[in-house]
């Protein structure tokens, strides 16, 4: 379900738990990083990066971010997840190319070229077919579900069925500790 902007945003327009429960220190703590970015007098340096403490996003718990002005998806993989990530042949990718922006333009999709931090998934949350935003914890492959035409993308945020022609893209990031990550 996409959402939309507002005159007068609030805290959820920027930020959703995908599944389970919100823990609301957590929570607080992580929609500042756009709220701050929000300000009118934040910094040019602040619009291209931003902060996102994870410490309370439990295993299982996904939530989105807006950076740039796209959606941000960040997962806190199951160990499941992980496994099922990791164990799919490369020739089964319909895009075979990591897409991520942290290594060579000539990675491969192993899921470890997607997630470096196994347990942390990031991608940009936009299809690459059309530009929708897809569903969390939805599809036949246990990630993420576009309902716009129907393209399906497994737990590496990977296209697998459907007419998307490429995998959801990984942006630069770097963890700045185990649990703070910095996007841009
Ligand atoms: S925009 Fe996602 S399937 Fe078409």
């Amino acid at each position: 379900m996409a959402h939309t902007d507002t005159a007068e945003p609030t805290r959820r327009d920027f930020l959703y738990i995908a599944t389970g429960t919100v823990a609301a220190v957590g929570a607080a703590g992580l929609v500042w990083p756009f709220i701050d970015q929000m300000n009118p007098d934040a910094s040019v340096k602040a619009l291209a990066s931003i902060e996102v403490d994870l410490s309370a996003l439990e295993e299982g718990q996904s939530v989105t971010v807006k950076w740039r002005g796209n959606p941000v998806f960040i997962r806190h993989r199951t160990a499941k997840e992980i496994e099922e990530a990791r164990s799919v042949p490369l020739d089964e990718l319909p895009d075979q190319n990591a897409r991520n922006q942290n290594i060579g333009d000539d990675a491969n999709a192993d899921d470890k070229n997607r997630a470096t931090n196994e347990k942390f998934l990031v991608m940009v949350g936009v299809c690459t077919h059309l530009g929708c935003v897809p569903l969390g914890q939805a599809g036949d492959f246990g990630g993420w579900f576009c309902p716009c035409h129907g393209s399906h993308y497994d737990t590496s945020g990977r296209i697998r069925k459907g007419p998307a022609p490429e995998n959801l893209p990984v942006p630069a990031y770097e963890f700045l500790s185990e649990t703070n990550i910095k996007i841009g």
